[in-house]
């Protein structure tokens, strides 16, 4: 716990989640709860659940759940503590200031510092003697000296202890490099630069913190880039690199490229709004922070196989945060730098204002991969086009589609468009069977996405899910039904856990349980799971608790005899085997 208990107390029940996720989502009010469209992913049918009653959020569509914190933390991309603190902004509040929570920020705050430190180091030490090499490779990649400046990019001297014993004399503690992720730790515990000899290339955040690095070799080796380790201050995952820059872009996308040179050409280049993801492919957070500045983004991916790929995944993640997708097609080069250097910015402009929208790029590309003067083949490219018609959600695009694949493969626009439509009810039938599915059939939804909350017993865990989901906010049944069992017998580890959470309160401080209280104790992944079980089981009467009660000791007694006899089974096994032995 980073703060104070009475804190964190008076903050939670300031903070009613209902009107804080009012501030984002219009809410209506839907029986015991609330509903709207969730903010997470894309849809057009409200999925998104929030109870007043247990102060948690989940979403059926997506799946994210949580409590009023990780909400906030989730939509604005915060840490904990961050979130925290702008909860406490809204409830009126002050931060304890001699908090843990402080201590924690001061790290933080600490690794920031020597990071910003390591990148003046790195600039300076480029612009030294020793940095004539690392200067004549940038310039040699047509990086112009303003393009340097403007991205901080720097050079990492060779040697072991340059930066390390630049930023001690500094005053950092070997403690901060590291939590920096600025130095390394050996075999004996020996301390050395994490990055030595490369060309580097700060990594900024959106509100101007250095937070991490890439040093590209400058000869041929391995890695081609060294990245900063995941660490407090850097995560890959949520973070774009030069947002810092392209968030300020006049331009109404952005442009999403592959690597860093093909940013930094881009934006020398004129196109001042690319940013790329940070050695690993594109994920639902950046796509989510791209779509609190701009509605559109271009993708400009390199023109490989491996590029087509990326670009397809890229795709359905940009669409699911609700952003309008292009694609740039191009030819002649592999990625946008050797593109502008090649064939010169005009040219590219031409590629910008050309890129296809995500649908018409898809149809592209599978009409590539036909011959259409094959009768077979065009036949199954009508089909591959169909499908792809079919999972448009706008009927004029549809239409537009169904024309043009007519024109391509010469069949009816209205015979494309009749196969489109039967394909399009298949699919919406099956949609809506796998949302009543996860909504109606408890069972068949016990999410096979987590392996650590897959339950092992289903039957005994829909019980467990419905007594956790009674008692957390009724001190009665949950009294009556800690005298009857405790956690340690329920099938699921998880949900006993949660039991025994909610039974120690309401026996010993007379408290109902809500997501707040669990979310404290539990892990992120185990919190939306709990999410997932409140949701699901909004509805249940209280009368049918002891039904509930019963089936989860019927089915611990089964459970324990099933197992007596597996051991007793496997010792008998095991005597035969070793007299056989004998006997042999
Ligand atoms: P590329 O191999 O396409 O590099 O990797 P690039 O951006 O074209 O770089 P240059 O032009 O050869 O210098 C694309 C991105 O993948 C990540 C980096 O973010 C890189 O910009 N990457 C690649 C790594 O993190 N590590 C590697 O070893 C290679
Ligand atoms: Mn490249």
């Amino acid at each position: 716990m980073a703060f104070p208990r009475e804190f964190m107390d008076e903050l939670l029940s300031r903070s009613d989640i209902v009107s804080v996720v009012s501030r984002y989502v219009s809410l209506s009010k839907r029986g015991a709860g609330y509903l709207g469209l969730c903010p997470f992913h894309n849809e057009k049918t409200p999925s998104f659940s929030v109870s007043s009653d247990k102060q948690f959020f989940h979403c059926f569509g997506c799946g994210v759940g949580g409590d009023v914190i990780s909400f906030v933390q989730r939509i604005e991309n915060l840490e904990f503590a961050d979130a925290v603190t702008k909860l406490a902004e809204w409830a009126g509040l002050e931060v304890p200031q001699s908090s843990f929570g402080h201590e924690e920020r001061d790290k933080r705050k600490r690794a920031l510092e020597a990071s910003r430190a390591a990148a003046r180091f790195f600039h300076e030490a480029l612009k030294g003697e020793d940095g004539e090499r690392a200067r004549k490779y940038l310039l040699g990649r047509g990086l112009s000296p303003a393009t340097i400046t403007r991205f901080g990019l720097g050079y990492s001297p060779e040697g072991w202890s340059n930066l390390l014993d630049e930023l001690v004399r500094q005053g950092y503690t070997k403690a901060e490099l590291l939590a920096a992720g600025l130095v390394t730790t050996g075999k004996t515990g020996n301390i050395y630069d994490r990055f030595r000899d490369r060309a580097m290339f700060p990594i900024i955040d959106a509100r101007g913190s250095v937070i991490g690095f890439g040093g590209r070799i400058m000869g041929e080796g391995e890695p081609k880039y060294l990245n900063s380790p995941e660490s407090a201050v850097f995560n890959k995952r949520k973070n774009l690199y030069a947002l810092n820059l392209a968030k300020s872009s006049k331009a109404e996308f952005f442009i999403l490229a592959e690597g860093y040179m093909d940013v930094i050409a881009l934006h020398q280049a004129g196109f001042d709004s690319a940013v790329a993801s940070l050695g690993t492919s594109l994920t639902d957070e950046q796509a989510h922070l791209m779509s609190k500045y701009k509605n559109r983004v271009v993708i400009a991916y390199d023109s490989d196989g491996a590029g087509r790929a990326a670009t397809e995944r890229a795709i359905d993640i940009l669409k699911r945060a609700g952003l309008d997708v292009r694609v740039i097609v191009m030819s002649g080069a592999k990625d946008p730098d050797e593109y502008i250097k090649k064939f010169g910015p005009d040219k590219y402009r031409n590629l910008i204002e050309g890129a296809l929208p995500a649908a018409e790029y898809r149809l592209a590309a599978s009409k590539q991969s036909f011959d259409l003067s094959d009768d077979k083949q065009r036949v199954l490219y009508i089909k591959a086009a169909v499908s792809q018609l079919a999972k448009l959600e706008n009927a004029v695009e549809r239409e537009v589609y169904a024309g043009r694949i007519a024109k391509e493969t010469n069949v009816s626009r209205d015979a494309i468009l009749d196969e489109a439509a039967r394909e399009r009810k298949r699919i919406l039938r099956e949609r809506e069977r796998e949302e009543k599915r996860k909504i109606l059939d408890p069972v068949g939804a016990l999410m096979p996405k987590e392996r650590g909350a897959r339950y092992k017993n289903a039957r005994s865990a829909v019980a467990e899910e419905a007594i956790i989901s009674l008692t957390a906010s009724d001190l009665i049944l949950a009294k009556s039904a800690g005298e009857k069992l405790s956690g340690k017998i329920f099938s699921s580890e998880l949900l006993g856990r949660v039991f025994d959470i909610i039974y120690n309160r309401a026996r010993n401080e007379e408290l109902e349980t809500d997501m707040s209280v669990i979310a404290e104790r539990l892990s992120e992944d185990e919190v939306s799971h709990i999410a997932t079980v409140f949701a699901r089981n909004g509805n249940l009467s209280r009368d049918a608790l002891s039904d509930y009660i019963e089936t989860v000791l019927r089915e611990h007694m089964r459970y324990e005899a099933e197992n007596d006899d597996a051991a007793i089974l496997a010792a008998a096994e095991f005597y035969r085997k070793k007299k056989g032995q004998k006997n042999g």
